[in-house]
């Protein structure tokens, strides 16, 4: 029996080119696990209704882990268009599959290094060293949002806050609410993740971003946590910033900041800052990580119109499956992996047409392959 049962989704569009990537690199790292493959995406909702069917649920609990690679969402009319006749009108609604494999699985850390690599024509600058940790099944990503509002809500809310009486005239029908949900349990979990890491490799800052100054409660129950939490690492400094501010301080000096943390939606707002300023999405890795459980995913979308031509950049999806070998404990491969991928990256001989060269993505990953 294999030491690892490993499940591989990888789902839309590029997310073949790239899972074909990253066999090459986890074959070439002989890495004792068996690999079971799984349905999920955009196929799966317009023939059956559902982009992450039970099954695959099923499988995710018959496994270690899983590697997956990415999803197309659409809105929700264009999702019902693409039903097949048989589901169309039965009020089926698309909802991204892995924000619910987040939720499902609670998901509850989402880390998303950005480091600069050696030689990568597309840095920003060559001495950014940032990881985002992201609180990744709260905040704005409950999914508890109403349009048309009902009336007891509307009501209610009027009994209990003096602001919502100025929508009290509004038609129901002319006024959505999506609900921002923070829990403190929420944000001291994300925060002891972020100063252990950062405290594991050494770094000197945990940033914590938010809004406190206009979103009081939830923006500051995350900051107030940060505060008690921080007393407990006096090695560390936290540091506070507003989202707003800290995209233009990573503009302006992304070189002076370590580890980020914060709440889902600006979690994913800033994740993308920090990608690009090393490279892009297509250096950009992610861990979705529970106390059991673990889904490991590239930053970047399904890009549709490249699908199935191994023409994108496979180094994101490369970099993710280090961070899967991590987590696995098996540090020394991982190890491996990220000297071979910088290797590949300051040879700068290699490369897919975003960073100027034309090799397709298996050919990256057989050079990366090639130096393990
Ligand atoms: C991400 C993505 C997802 C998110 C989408 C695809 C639902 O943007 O992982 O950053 O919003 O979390
Ligand atoms: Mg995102």
């Amino acid at each position: 029996m294999a030491k690892y049962n490993i499940a591989l989704l990888p789902g839309d569009g590029i997310g073949k080119d790239v899972m074909d990537a990253a066999q090459i690199v986890m074959d070439k790292l002989a890495l004792d696990a068996e690999y079971f493959p799984g349905d999920i995406g955009w196929e799966f909702w317009c023939r059956e209704g559902d982009p992450l069917p039970q099954r695959t649920i099923d499988l995710l609990k018959r496994t270690d882990c899983c590697l997956f690679g990415a999803i197309t969402s659409k809105p929700k009319e264009e999702a019902e268009d693409e039903l097949i006749p048989e589901l169309k009108g039965k009020g089926l609604i698309y909802s991204s599959p892995i924000v619910r494999l987040r939720q499902e699985f609670n998901l509850r850390t989402n880390l998303r290094p950005c480091k600069a690599y050696k030689g990568n024509p597309l840095n920003y600058r060559d001495d950014i060293d940032l990881v985002v940790f992201r609180e990744n099944t709260e905040c704005l990503y409950v999914g508890i949002e109403f349009h048309p509002l009902p009336a007891e809500l509307m009501q209610t809310l009027q009994n209990l806050h003096p602001k919502m009486k100025r929508f009290g005239q509004v038609d129901l029908e002319d006024i959505a609410v999506s609900l921002r949900i923070i829990t403190r349990q929420a944000c001291q979990n994300i925060i002891r993740d972020a100063f252990e890491y950062a405290v594991k490799y050494g770094y000197k800052t945990v940033t914590v971003v938010e809004k406190p100054n206009v979103i009081r409660e939830t923006s500051g129950l995350m900051v107030r946590e940060a505060r008690k939490i921080a007393k407990e690492y006096p090695t560390i400094q936290l540091w506070e910033a507003n989202i707003d501010a800290m995209c233009m301080w990573l503009v302006k000096n992304p070189q002076d900041y370590g580890v980020l943390v914060t709440s889902n939606m600006f979690g994913d707002i800033i994740s993308d800052l920090c990608a690009q300023l090393v490279g892009g999405l297509g250096f950009s890795s992610s861990g979705n990580i529970g106390d059991h459980y673990a889904v490991f995913e590239p930053t970047h979308g399904s890009a549709p119109k490249y699908a199935g031509q191994y023409k994108v950049n496979p180094t994101a999806m490369l970099l993710t499956v280090k961070l899967m070998l991590d987590w696995l404990g098996e540090t020394d491969s991982a190890h491996r992996l990220e000297k071979a991928v910088s290797e590949v990256i300051a040879e700068d001989r290699v490369k897919t047409y975003d960073m100027g060269g034309r090799n397709s993505s298996l050919e990256v990953a057989q050079a990366v392959a090639a130096r393990l």
